[in-house]
């Protein structure tokens, strides 16, 4: 999958790229990431990509120019790729349309900055996606967000292909259930018995259980989803 991301802060990627599953997905060819640099596609002289609000109010919105200019530029370079613009005001991202965007050939990720994108801008892409109720400075962290989280969905990046189809919200409405490594025993702390005995069926059993416990604890919001 190619993977390409638009940023006014290209080096904020340098290390979170550099390893990991995303590194080793790189490596083994899955996938190929791209930083474009925003300002390569500024204005005049300054390279300016921002300007003051139409209406008042604070802050700086990205222009239309140079951001549509770094789309096209984008996809042109990646024909059949889906262009995602990072918003808190766009559709709520989730482990469903992680699997759905790791199945693309292409991604391009939008980032904005200051008080977001001149609302043209939007015309220009296929979708809009938060990452969370919650504002950050940048699209950078969610532009990492969504890399990852589709990243090790591609086959063949995580070791054993079934880690990915038993985590959280690889049923939607489910949280995972707990894990237990040695020691035996932590600090009068003992591993569940059903977890010691080697019984498949009683194992997958009590799992289901926990998983739908810790939902229950955790996100109730999901249980009034789910059947
Ligand atoms: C300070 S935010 C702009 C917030 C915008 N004025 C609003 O109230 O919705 C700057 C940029 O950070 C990114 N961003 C911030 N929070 C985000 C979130 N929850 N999900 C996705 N992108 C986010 C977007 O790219 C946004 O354009």
């Amino acid at each position: 999958m190619k993977i390409d991301i638009i940023t006014l802060f290209p080096d904020m990627f340098k290390g979170p790229f550099d390893m990991s599953m995303i590194w080793k997905a790189q490596d083994r060819g899955l996938a190929q990431i791209n930083l474009i640099n925003l300002r390569d596609f500024g204005l005049g002289t300054r390279h300016t990509v921002d300007d003051t609000p139409y209406g008042g109010g604070d802050g700086m919105v990205l222009k239309p120019e140079p951001v549509v200019a770094a789309i096209e530029a984008a996809r042109t370079a990646n024909p059949g790729a889906r262009v995602i613009a990072l918003t808190p005001s766009g559709h709520r991202y989730s482990q469903a349309m992680a699997a759905e965007l790791s199945e693309l050939p292409g991604l391009i990720l939008l980032a904005g900055h200051y008080e977001g994108f001149d609302e043209r801008i939007l015309t220009y892409v296929d979708d809009q996606v938060s990452i969370g109720d919650y504002v950050l400075t940048g699209g950078e962290l969610p532009a990492m967000v969504i890399l990852d989280s589709v990243v090790r969905l591609i086959p063949g990046v995580l070791g054993g292909e079934a880690s990915a189809a038993d985590e959280s919200f690889s049923e939607p409405d489910l949280l995972e259930y707990p894990h237990y490594t040695r020691p035996q025993e932590f600090r009068g702390e003992a591993v569940p018995e059903v977890l010691q005995n080697g019984h498949h069926a009683e194992i997958a059993k009590w799992r289901r259980a926990q998983a739908q416990a810790k939902t229950a604890k955790f996100r109730p919001d999901l249980l009034k989803n789910s059947n």
